[in-house]
């Protein structure tokens, strides 16, 4: 016999962990015939005894067959080398699969993109993405909030979250607050430190916090933008196109004049506007419930008017009235039960009217 045809006779004995053929597997080694007999070495990729024993006894058995009586082997166990090589030839290790984010900004999103956006700075923006947010959460929609104030991050203060996202197969896992999916510079700062990048890096970063991060299904996402009509907000316009906007603004006149800037960038972008927030619209005495329009009267629905939308929501004065020693405590969101809570409620039932019909 010469050594092809050893092979050939033992090509059906097995390897329990690679389930092929040993010889295919090139684990039948140094095979020598002489007159009468023949040697080998079997490595084995696990080393049990009974399994030398029985391997032992098929090949004589298989090889007396042929007329040879006298069978030689010598065992040995796989090397690591060797455990290797074998893994890449029977199993080609395919490249880490990175889990396919979801592409929200895709042709096939579903989707609704609501930009939160103001002309001038401190009129409420955030507080109003943030508990808009929280309202379509609590109507049973999926959510998700963008603090595209990559400069000026409050989100994550403002809905009193600590913790920061979990890295996990290379995508960042949104921490969730209220129901609603978080992202923002602010968990990427270390000690509050400024940040200190320019234009190109910005849009960048905004651009990763749509692709890197495994925001799962989401039905609104909600952003928060910076004030006026900068960099970033341009880069959100070019970015979604298809996004919706609400403006905030204080219910002074110059401050609506101020905030028709930012619909008048919203209608040059062709992103549609579906509705004014008049935020800090007036104070309501705890005693009386007399109404005082401490910041005027009359801006909200002015600016409304001018960009041909409606009146989502006239928001009072008047900071949440949250404990720090309540569980989940966030400083800025209202609770349901509140009369500002109700009116995000509504202004969230308008929002999915109008994106929903
Ligand atoms: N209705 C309200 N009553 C009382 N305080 C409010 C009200 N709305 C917002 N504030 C407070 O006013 C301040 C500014 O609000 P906020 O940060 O939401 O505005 P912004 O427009 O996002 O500001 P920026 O332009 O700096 O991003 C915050 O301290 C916030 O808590
Ligand atoms: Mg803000």
């Amino acid at each position: 016999m010469t050594r092809e045809q050893v092979l050939e006779k033992l090509r059906h004995l097995h390897d329990p962990v690679y389930r092929i053929s040993m010889v295919e597997l090139n684990l039948i080694k140094d095979i020598m015939v002489k007159e009468g007999g023949v040697a080998m070495s079997v490595v084995l990729s696990s080393d049990e005894e009974e399994r030398k024993d029985e391997l032992r006894r098929q090949i004589e058995e298989t090889l007396g067959k042929e007329g040879i009586a006298d069978v030689h082997i010598r065992f040995r166990a796989m090397s690591d080398y060797e455990r290797t090589e074998i893994s890449k030839r029977t199993n080609p290790q395919p490249e880490p699969a990175k889990p396919t984010p979801t592409n929200l900004l895709g042709a096939e999103s579903k989707t609704t993109f609501i930009a939160v956006a103001s002309g001038k700075g401190g009129v409420g923006k955030s507080t109003v993405a943030v508990n808009l947010a929280v309202a379509l959460a609590r109507k049973g929609k999926k959510v998700g909030i963008i603090d595209a104030d990559i400069y000026g991050f409050s989100v994550p203060d403002m809905m009193g979250i600590e913790e920061r996202p979990e890295l996990v197969d290379q995508l960042i896992r949104p921490v969730e607050r209220f129901g609603v999916k978080i992202i923002s510079m602010g968990f990427f700062v270390q000690d509050n430190a400024p940040v200190i990048w320019r234009g190109p890096m910005l849009g960048k970063m905004l651009r990763n916090f749509f692709n890197e991060v495994e925001w799962g299904e989401i039905d609104y996402m909600v952003l928060d933008l910076p004030p006026g009509t900068g960099d970033v907000a341009l880069d959100v316009h070019q970015m979604i196109p298809q996004s919706k906007e609400i403006i905030v603004t204080t219910p002074h006149a110059t401050a609506a004049f101020v905030a028709a800037r930012a619909g008048a960038m919203a209608v040059h972008t062709n992103h549609e506007i579906i509705g004014v927030v008049e935020n800090m619209a007036y104070y309501s005495c705890g005693q009386c419930g007399h109404k005082d329009y401490v910041f005027g009267r009359g801006g909200g629905a002015k600016l409304a008017d001018e960009l041909h939308t409606q009146l989502l929501a006239q928001i009072p004065l008047g900071a949440p009235d949250n404990h720090p020693a309540e569980p989940d405590y966030s400083p800025s969101i209202y609770r349901a039960d509140t009369e500002a809570g109700g009116m995000y409620l509504e202004v969230a039932d308008a929002v999915i009217r109008r994106c929903e019909q």
